[in-house]
């Protein structure tokens, strides 16, 4: 019996070629072999979609099939919308997010996960968000064009206006960044479900059910509140020694695989200082002293600062509100999501790990009488 690992750490569960993290390197790997860094400096979203997709980077023709193919699967269908119109505008909008994606995939029998289903659950993504945000602040949601690039048509549903080009390219980089990352939490759990012969919206639907928590994705939204919190820089050291004293993890900070500062924090952290450098400035000081904190806590240990800090900075330039952050996470996991399954369609074999069974042995308890 193999022993029981908590939080399924140092545990192999799949093989896959979608992504690689290097935690003793601090190197994110996509597939085909391209570090993270050398794929953000030179591709869109799309690009890289089709490459976790496909396992190569599009060429010209194929790039632009991809773009006529998403731009023509952003509408909801009729039923997600009256799902969506139903919905109390003020709902979590990951909850929106996982309802109305739930609504829209809705199928009258199981259906093989596809790639043309992942891209339509891809391209869709970003105009449920859109609308999650509109309804919350009592506007009528803005129809999605088929003529922009998947962060750009984002920001124009949000807004009902075109975005400056450089608050496009930084969202368009964040999204190539977080596209995909190992066996993270929600990506298992879409493999999880995938396992089972379930479809593809499923996979999607639980996965984002697994990003939404602090732990995950959701840390995203937990740093950029701990930065309003703070204030200011010279309110980070008192406040941050206070937080860790009661106990309190710091967003963005830590990692399950990394064991060096996280290659995506790296490049967000320089992306910052131009996209919203007033927060910058905080920012860089709460990671400075919250560094130094958990050194001090455990030196053995390097709990590095990870993406979500630095995105929560680089969202916020971007213009994105909080509370949409963990959406955006998912709007571009997405795609890692939908290629993990695809992957698996290859050698499917149901996941299903073993326990330590912790309870009395029969016969220890005497049954109550029961009422039958
Ligand atoms: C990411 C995370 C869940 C990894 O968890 P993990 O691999 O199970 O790490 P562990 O719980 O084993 O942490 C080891 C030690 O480092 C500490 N630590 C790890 N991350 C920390 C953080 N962000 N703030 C304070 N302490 C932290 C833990 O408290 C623990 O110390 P303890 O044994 O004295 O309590 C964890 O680092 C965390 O909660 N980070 C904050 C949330 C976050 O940013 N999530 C996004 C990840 S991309």
């Amino acid at each position: 019996m193999p022993e029981f690992s908590p939080g399924l750490e140092g545990v192999v569960a799949a093989e896959t070629a979608v992504s690689e993290v290097d935690g003793a390197n601090g190197r994110l790997i996509y597939r085909g072999g391209y570090l993270i860094e050398d794929l953000a400096a030179v591709a869109t979203f799309e690009e890289t979609a089709y490459l976790l997709w496909n396992g190569k980077l599009p060429n010209k023709a194929e790039l632009e099939a991809l773009r006529r193919q998403m731009g023509a699967a952003r509408k909801l269908k009729s039923t997600a919308n009256g799902v969506l119109s139903s919905m109390d505008a003020a709902t979590d909008p990951m909850d929106t997010l996982r309802t109305v994606i739930s609504a829209q995939g809705a199928t009258k029998t199981l259906t093989k996960p596809t790639l043309d289903e992942a891209i339509a659950l891809t391209a869709v993504v970003p105009t449920i968000v859109a609308a999650a945000h509109r309804r919350a602040k009592g506007a009528e949601p803005v129809e999605p064009r088929d003529d922009l690039g998947h962060a750009a048509n984002l920001l124009w549903m949000m807004e009902g206006a075109e975005a400056a080009p450089d608050r496009v390219h930084w969202l368009d980089t964040y999204l190539v960044l977080l596209a995909d990352h190992g066996l993270n939490a929600s990506t298992f759990t879409a493999r999880v479900i995938a396992s089972t012969g379930s479809d593809l919206t499923s996979c999607t639907v639980g996965a984002i059910a697994a990003l939404k928590g602090p732990a995950h994705g959701g840390a995203t939204y937990a740093a950029r509140t701990m930065l309003d919190k703070i204030g200011s820089a010279d309110n980070a050291d008192q406040w941050l020694r206070d937080a860790h004293a009661q106990h309190a993890r710091f967003p963005g900070f830590g990692h399950r695989v990394y064991r060096t500062y996280d290659p995506r924090a790296k490049i967000l952290r320089e992306m910052a200082k131009t996209a919203a450098p007033e927060l910058y400035t905080t920012a860089a000081h709460t990671e400075e002293v919250a560094l130094q904190i958990l050194h001090e806590a455990h030196p053995e240990r390097p709990n590095a600062t990870n993406v979500d800090f630095w995105a929560s900075v680089v969202l916020t330039g971007v213009g994105i509100p909080k509370e949409l952050f963990t959406c955006l996470f998912a709007t571009s996991r997405i795609a890692g999501w939908t290629a993990h399954v695809l992957e698996s369609m290859a050698d499917l074999r149901i996941i299903r790990p073993a326990s330590v069974w912790k309870g009395p042995q029969p016969g220890s308890k005497p049954l109550p009488i029961g009422s039958r």
